[in-house]
């Protein structure tokens, strides 16, 4: 058992604090030390880092840590200042969400013990005394999870939920259908899950040389445990922004009720391989119905004020093949049936807006040369372009280039990364990433919302596997999306890291992918990659 006789620096903070003043000395946490405040981040210290330093940090009125709601104080919204001395530490807050950040960083300075679930020693727990100020750069600073090529049990979304707010990223990005399984059960649609949550078999691997696993796979979530994911996330300062991928990456949609389909007296499977599925959605105006009740249940689970439609990479051939795809094109006063797309997601996005909702959707949405419904947001993904493009167009958006920021593609170049895929992202390359770099224009810089890291999980079949893609890389881009430009610095983000930080990820039980390369058994040989 590691002792924490003195305590860890206050700079050994992920993401980076805005100002940090060390001071001289410790305050020491024991069975005598009392908690106070106005805030529920209060609540959460107790309980998560209560558990994990086995003491009770019972209520009193003059207690010795104190967190106070204070926006007259704090003006930076999600800003914290934590006063640590020898005798008490403060916490002033702008808001709910500052005050729990700065329950995170006081969970950070206690060492890597208190990530853990129980106790393992007595203490003695120290905190270094100084002063953090502290404030966010961008308000979205996402992570998104893909549960539908690999279903991941509800424990460990809420895993991952509680790794994401304790790197003070707030937004979780649920991909909850897509043509290898559809993840979310919806009233009165029971086939969705019924048969459009199982599939046969999947692609091992990537290439002309992938093989195949030979095991059936799949799972769903009620909305009972999508509801408490929900709530779990609120906890701790998320909003969970669900995805429902129309009209394309919809083959277990159409699996399930093959009137969906461009060939409705077809019955497809769900699909086992990976890739981009050519079956898209018909544009009847039934299967618009269908999709805005599916939406409409997904509003009653989901109180988020941004909802995904998804509508990335549609293939357009079915309709350009079907007699009654074009002649509804026509109808629509359409120039071809490609642009069935742009009308697809416009028909939804304002069922959504007219919800009091804002959807958010992939960049391929601004092909279509239409303009979208007022308040659309736009992901940025194929590359940093389409976020240009949407700022000039007067939307908002997100930045997610895969170029920079999906952590499913490779770590380091070479043979040994597991099933390696996609564009080298290596930590340094995930920390140099600038959503909005210095020369950018003006227009852009305004529109940006925040940055957004992708956990795509075609290759990705385990929650170890996803903790190894993700992790450390994911702390990297939480400095990306949190720390303003001024503190940044790869090799002093490298130390905090190896100092402080991974011990801390290790005690919470993470198998993130050590920075000398994997561990034998995180290799993945045989099992083919596609390397761009
Ligand atoms: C995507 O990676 N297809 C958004």
């Amino acid at each position: 058992m590691s002792s924490n006789a003195s305590p860890l620096p206050l700079d050994s903070v992920i993401p980076r604090p805005t100002v940090v003043r060390p001071g001289r000395g410790s305050f020491v946490l024991d069975g005598d030390t009392t908690l106070a405040g106005d805030s529920a981040a209060c609540d959460w210290f107790r309980r998560h880092v209560g558990a994990a330093v086995g003491l009770p940090l019972r209520e009193s009125e003059h207690a010795d840590i104190t967190f106070l709601i204070a926006p007259e104080e704090i003006d930076a919204p999600e800003g914290y200042r934590l006063d640590i001395t020898e005798h008490e530490i403060r916490i002033r807050a702008h808001d709910e969400d500052g005050a729990h950040y700065a329950a995170q960083t006081l969970r950070q300075l206690l060492g890597a013990d208190a990530w853990r679930a129980a106790p393992t020693r007595r203490g003695p727990w120290r905190l270094p005394c100084g002063e953090i100020e502290d404030r966010p750069r961008f308000s979205w600073r996402g992570c998104h999870l893909d549960l539908a090529r690999h279903f991941m049990p509800k424990r460990e979304v809420l895993r991952f939920v509680e790794l994401l707010a304790a790197h003070k990223l707030n937004v979780l990005h649920l991909h909850l259908t897509d043509d290898q399984g559809w993840r979310i059960e919806v009233p009165g649609l029971p086939r969705l899950t019924e048969v459009g949550a199982w599939r046969k078999d999947s692609q091992l691997g990537a290439g002309p040389e992938a093989g195949r696993t030979e095991r059936p796979h799949g799972g769903y979530y009620t909305g009972a445990d999508l509801a408490e994911i929900v709530s779990y996330a609120a906890e701790h300062r998320i909003t969970v922004v669900p995805e429902i991928d129309v009209p394309g990456h919809c083959q277990a949609a159409i699996a399930s009720y093959p009137e969906l389909g461009n060939e409705p007296h077809r019955q497809l499977d769900v699909w086992t391989g990976w890739g981009i599925s050519e079956h898209v959605l018909n544009v009847e105006e039934s299967t618009v119905e269908f999709f805005c009740r599916v939406f409409d249940h997904v509003l009653s689970v989901f109180p988020s004020p941004v909802i995904c439609v998804g509508g990335d990479e549609v293939p357009t051939d079915e309709w350009e093949r079907s007699p009654r795809c074009v002649r509804r094109s026509r109808q629509l006063g359409l120039s071809e049936p490609a642009k069935l797309h742009g009308w697809f997601l416009r028909r939804i996005i304002e069922h959504l807006h007219a919800s009091g909702r804002r959807a958010i959707g992939w960049d391929e949405m601004l092909d279509s040369g239409e303009s979208l419904p007022a308040g659309s947001i736009v992901a940025s993904w194929r590359d940093e372009q389409g976020g240009v493009r949407a700022a000039r167009a007067g939307y908002d958006t997100v930045m997610c280039p895969e170029q920079r920021v999906y952590l499913d593609h490779r770590q380091a170049a070479g043979s040994e990364e597991p099933v390696p895929v996609g564009f080298v992202n290596t930590l340094e390359d995930v920390y140099a990433y600038d959503p909005v770099p210095a020369e950018s224009p003006s227009a852009l810089s305004r529109r940006v919302l925040g940055a957004q890291a992708q956990v795509w999980t075609e290759h990705l079949d385990s929650p170890s596997r996803v903790d190894y893609a993700a992790f450390p890389r994911l702390c990297a881009f939480a400095e990306v999306a949190w720390s303003s430009t001024a503190v940044r610095d790869f090799s002093d983000f490298r130390t905090r890291l190896t100092t402080e930080h991974l011990a801390r990820l290790t005690a919470f039980g993470v198998q993130f992918r050590p920075l000398q390369g994997p561990l034998p058994w995180q290799r993945r040989p045989g099992v083919p990659g596609k390397p761009r």
